[in-house]
């Protein structure tokens, strides 16, 4: 049987990322991993899970706890949502929220709904890997999104136009961006805003780590800031995408979109025609969770993750040779490290799970052309001080007769 000739061409682009394959052998006792970047399980609220499943398979709800709903989502947890994008500056009603299983359901409908093949979308470099996956199905074309660099919108379109293209939106990770940690500045996102009118193109913001803020000033959604320059959100052309998966749980898979009736209308099909909708149980416990407990479980996580970034930021200080650089996140799980040039650190990760038992991703993933063999990503959301300091000692002493 050759299944080659029969699979559609969108799946010639969905091959199996050599580090994810990696990844899987690490999960050995032994090994000191900062290549996951998933939560820590010790953080979850498992007992006000416990109490939320177990309240709405009790109390009036549980009809419909086991029953098919809507689309959308679930209404009360749309409605809670809608108080949540109030406190950013998002003034929105519940028909502008519609409920996704996690954040990377609404990468996908994104790309369904707007990238048919050859389409340009602009991403920044690196990029979420995920997000690469989930639009290659449709089969784009990427062209480097420089937020705050001088890259006019005729440079974008002309670009795109010269590889018989149209551009259809800009994607970016906005606050502790995976995978470098980094957040775009306020006027970085106000010229994306002017490139994105003036090309007229849709910007989907991807708001997943938002809530993990460890210090200095919040700085408020493009939705917010373009809310508040047209008036009105069914007037944007912003697609805020959020998550539970990094404050609540990841394994309940609830996201959202939060953007013009127009789009989300749009996307409700797509999800009729896909899952019909998220686990209504889920939805339920999530909000019972959230409504009496979010800021409490953010605070949480939020004093474990900050010890945990500065412990590495300091022994990275301490242990990095010269000529290694890194970058210093306000929030988030992760930090992105350079190295000279000439090292691969593809090559590098093979040595330093062998000799070092440490594990990172290698950079090369995030981008859109496979460039940048000499970055990586480091992640301090799961390994604890002690863990912390003794792998960036070993990484250092490694990097140290690499460099
Ligand atoms: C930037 C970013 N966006 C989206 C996701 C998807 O998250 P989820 O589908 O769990 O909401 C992740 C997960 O790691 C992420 O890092």
């Amino acid at each position: 049987m050759n299944w080659e000739n029969l699979f559609a061409s969108r799946s010639s682009r969905m091959v199996a990322s050599e580090i994810r394959e990696l990844l899987k052998l690490l999960g050995k006792p032994d090994i000191i991993s900062f290549a996951g970047g998933i939560p820590d399980p010790d953080l979850f609220p498992t007992e006000d899970f416990q109490s939320a499943f177990s309240a709405v398979l009790s109390d009036e709800r549980q009809t419909g706890a086991l029953q098919y709903s809507v689309s959308e989502g679930y209404a009360p947890l749309r409605q809670w949502i809608v108080s949540q994008m109030e406190t950013l500056g998002i003034a929105c009603d519940i028909d502008n929220v519609f409920i996704t299983s996690g954040s990377q359901q609404a990468l996908d409908y994104i790309g369904k709904l707007f990238l048919s093949p050859g389409d340009t979308a602009l991403v920044s470099w690196p990029t979420y890997m995920g997000a690469l996956g989930a639009f290659n199905a449709y089969e784009p074309q990427y062209d480097r999104l420089i937020a705050s660099g001088n890259r006019s919108a005729a440079d974008y379109r002309q670009k795109a136009e010269a590889n018989n293209s149209q551009v259809k939106f800009a994607y970016m990770s906005v606050d502790f961006a995976n995978p470098t940690g980094e957040t775009m500045d306020l006027a970085a996102r106000q010229q994306l805003l002017d490139m994105s009118d003036e090309l007229d193109i849709a910007i989907v913001e991807d708001a997943a780590y938002q809530s993990l803020r460890y210090d200095g000033e919040a700085i408020p959604p493009i939705l917010a800031l373009e809310i508040a320059r047209k008036g009105n959100i069914d007037q944007t052309r912003t697609l805020y995408c959020g998550s539970f998966s990094k404050t609540l749980s990841p394994g309940l898979r609830v996201g959202w979109v939060c953007a013009a009736k127009e789009v989300i209308s749009k996307l409700v099909l797509l999800k009729q025609a896909s899952d019909l909708h998220s686990s209504t149980i889920t939805q339920m416990a999530i909000q019972e969770v959230a409504s009496k407990g979010f800021d409490r479980q953010v605070a949480k996580i939020h004093a474990a993750y900050r010890a945990r970034r500065d412990c590495m930021l300091a022994c990275l200080e301490k242990y990095m040779p010269e000529g290694v650089t890194w970058t210093k996140p306000e929030g988030g799980m992760f930090i992105w490290m350079t190295l000279p040039a000439h090292l691969d650190v593809s090559e590098l990760l093979t040595l330093s799970v062998k000799t070092q038992k440490v594990a990172f991703v290698p950079g090369r993933a995030f981008f859109a052309d496979g460039s940048n063999g000499n970055t990586l990503r480091l992640s301090f959301s799961q390994a604890d001080e002690e863990e912390i300091d003794e792998g960036i000692k070993r990484l250092g002493n490694l990097l140290k007769d690499a460099v």
